[in-house]
């Protein structure tokens, strides 16, 4: 069965386009069935037009609380009946009242090597602490900070030059391929969480 995916995402939107792109080539056994911004200006909501894909604005500042947010986050998607929800460069914590919705069926990437380096900036923690390695993860979204089952990472070097922007121009075409192949892996069924421990089918 094909996944109906929701893409969400608050910026440029270039991990929304390579899965989107990766979908429609049908690398990957989903379909991207609407993406969500919280940001009017949001450059992938421009994208979205472009795909064809309809888009949905939720923002933040419409409602008093975050339970109310994320309610009125869930009544848009509902006609939409994504089955998973894909987080691309979406820049706010999801609380309990939209994860309890899709309980282990939101994925995430991250621009560092988890658990190091969570939040925001995470390109910039990784220099100002010098490592030598950092990189990108995928990982299944839980209540914490990017504190969720690790799916897969993808690693590159640190140099002692970098610089944020260096940093992150070499970890984001090594997102756009680990999230490729994690989002693959997840719509075929080949990912299995025990605990806190994802394996893989072979
Ligand atoms: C990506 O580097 C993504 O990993 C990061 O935002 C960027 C979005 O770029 N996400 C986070 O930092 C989440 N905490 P994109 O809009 O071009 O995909």
């Amino acid at each position: 069965m094909i996944k109906r995916i929701a893409i969400f995402a608050s910026g440029r939107g270039s991990n929304a386009e390579a899965l989107v792109m990766a979908m429609r080539a049908g690398e990957i056994h989903g379909t991207p069935v609407v993406i969500l911004s919280d940001q009017a200006g949001a450059l992938v909501l421009e994208k979205a037009q472009q795909w064809k894909i309809p888009t949905l604005l939720v923002e933040r500042s419409d409602y008093k609380t975050k339970e109310a947010f994320e309610e009125a986050m869930l009544d848009a998607l509902k006609p939409y009946m994504p089955d998973t929800i894909v987080l691309a460069g979406y820049m706010r914590l999801l609380g309990k009242t939209f994860i309890s919705a899709y309980e282990g069926r939101i994925l995430n990437i991250h621009p560092a090597l988890l658990p190091s380096f969570t939040g925001l900036h995470a390109q910039r923690q990784a220099v100002e602490a010098g490592v030598k390695v950092s990189g990108c993860t995928v990982h299944f979204v839980d209540t914490g900070m990017d504190s969720g089952p690790i799916i897969m990472q993808t690693a590159v070097p640190v140099y002692a030059d970098d610089t944020e922007d260096s940093l992150a121009e070499r970890i984001l075409p090594k997102e756009h391929a680990t999230y490729k192949k994690a989002l693959a892996l997840y719509c075929d069924n080949k990912l299995h969480v025990n605990g806190h421990i994802v394996s893989i089918d072979e």
